[in-house]
């Protein structure tokens, strides 16, 4: 790589030396954190594996052996069981956390909505959203953008899915989602060890607390739909599954994607456009071309469907930042039958897991991993490398269906904000990736910001 013309390098967590015993996971800091303490060799070696509580886990390094469970023999690789049991509270058999003909039949029925016209048609509800929170805004404030931004993807996602349904916006339901989300990561030894998902700490109460909240909204949210039908994606996506399933499937199903499409849809795109702004924060020179990158593209139209082609410099950066911080870090396949990846054999009922923080820094992948360099996703340097080296979004036929509507919203949002705003970071304040199902800052992200003029 030539020199590039920004690079920075943000912290990372420790990188101890030799291996880090399986026992580690299950205590301290490496208990509430996915990206705690791996070994330096964890992102120099191709593929690990480890027995945690009797289970084999695989972890698939090099993109061919993840493509490989990925796409080539997706079939075989299925969500796991235990995973499914942590989920199901939240968000039952739904799209995220189904299999074979379940998953196949709602992955059809919600495709229509993120077609490319459905996203297109969506563009002004990005530019509300992004401008509804500005008017907070004020020269000299502290403001948590790591809030900011929830609040600003549940407000998309509301407008966007649910016809604008207040009962899905506000700081209760955020506080919710978040315990909700805490509680999944809290349960894991439970399920590990095959206990039932009594919730045995503070934190795992509130987390059932969560749960429930959510639960209980959307199911007042779906029945109201039902009642008064509308023109939205609950609205189709209510008549698709009464269509296809027996009346009771059809209403659990429609309340388990309610809960999967509200929190996927907002918790992911917030803590991407979070990272985006903390590395953008402490690199002033290039926020300033981002600014008049942005700027410059507003001035032109509004958001609509050539913003990502006005906006090549912000997509650089954002897709640098899902390098570094990849939203949703891991994700995990079980194997429906005895296989081999590469050399390694497979036997039935492994786990494979799948780590975009690792593949994302790993030695052997990138030239200067852990450094922030926006230069790499210039075409030229995206052409060198395995599609599956960067899967911020998953690959292969469980991608994430929401890819094209994050990206789009993520780019109008960040392009609003980051034209009319300027973003500092707060003298000595440590910002520390955490979280076991996605990666936010640690106690979020509190930024200085002041107006441009103009
Ligand atoms: C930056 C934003 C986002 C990121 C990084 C992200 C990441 C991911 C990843 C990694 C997966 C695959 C998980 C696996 O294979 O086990 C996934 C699946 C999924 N995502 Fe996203 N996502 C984002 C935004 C969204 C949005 C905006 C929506 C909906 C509006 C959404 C809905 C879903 C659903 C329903 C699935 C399950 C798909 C299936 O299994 O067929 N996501 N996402």
């Amino acid at each position: 790589m030539t020199a590039p013309m920004f690079r920075y390098v943000p912290p990372h967590p420790p990188r101890p030396d030799g291996p880090v015993p399986v026992w580690r996971g299950f205590v301290g800091e490496r208990a509430r954190n996915a990206v705690f303490g791996w070994s330096k060799r964890a992102f120099e070696i191709p593929h690990f594996e480890r027995t945690v509580l009797g289970h084999r886990v695989h972890i698939p390094l090099d993109p061919a052996l993840v493509q490989h469970v990925m796409l080539d023999n997706a079939a075989n690789y299925q969500k796991p069981d235990l995973v499914k049991k942590l989920l199901m509270p939240s968000i039952g058999r739904g799209l995220l956390s189904s299999d074979g003909n379940l998953w196949r039949d709602q992955r059809r029925i919600v495709a229509a909505s993120f077609a490319p016209a459905a996203v297109d048609a969506l563009f002004p509800s990005f530019a509300r959203a992004a401008e509804q929170a500005m008017a907070g805004w004020g020269s000299g404030c502290t403001i948590d953008m790591a809030e900011v931004s929830t609040a600003t993807t549940m407000r998309v996602i509301s407008d966007a899915l649910f016809g604008g349904d207040p009962r899905l916006t506000g700081a209760e339901a955020m506080g919710h989602i978040a315990a909700a989300l805490e509680g999944v990561g809290g349960a894991r030894l439970q399920v590990l060890l095959g206990l039932p998902l009594i919730p045995l700490t503070a934190k795992g109460r509130r987390g059932r607390r969560g749960q429930l909240y959510l639960r209980e909204t959307l199911s007042a949210v779906v029945n109201d739909r039902r009642q008064r039908p509308g023109d939205d994606f609950l609205s189709h996506m209510i008549s698709a599954l009464d269509a296809r399933f027996p009346a009771e499937d059809a209403q659990a199903l429609a309340v388990d994607n309610a809960a999967t499409f509200y929190v996927a849809g907002h918790e992911t795109t917030a803590n991407a456009m979070t990272w985006t702004l903390f590395l953008l924060s402490e690199q002033a020179a290039l926020q300033e071309q981002v600014s008049a990158e942005a700027r410059e593209a507003l001035a032109a139209a509004p958001a609509d469907s050539s913003l990502a082609e006005r906006l090549p410099l912000l997509r650089r950066v954002l897709e640098e930042s899902m390098r570094l911080y990849p939203p949703v870090p891991r994700f995990d396949r079980q194997a429906v039958a005895d296989d081999r990846i590469g050399d390694h054999p497979i036997r039935a009922g492994d786990f494979v897991s799948i780590w975009p923080w690792i593949i994302h820094r790993h030695r052997s992948l990138w030239e200067d991993p852990d450094a922030f360099i926006p230069d790499r996703w210039r075409e030229d340097a995206r052409a060198t490398r395995h599609r599956f080296q960067y899967i911020p979004f998953g690959g292969g036929p469980r991608v994430c269906v929401g890819l094209r509507f994050a990206t789009a919203e993520m780019l109008s949002v960040l392009a609003y904000w980051l034209a009319g705003w300027r973003f500092a970071p707060l003298p000595g304040r440590d910002v520390r990736p955490s979280g076991m199902v996605t990666l936010r800052p640690a106690g979020g992200l509190p930024l200085i910001l002041s107006r441009r003029s103009g």
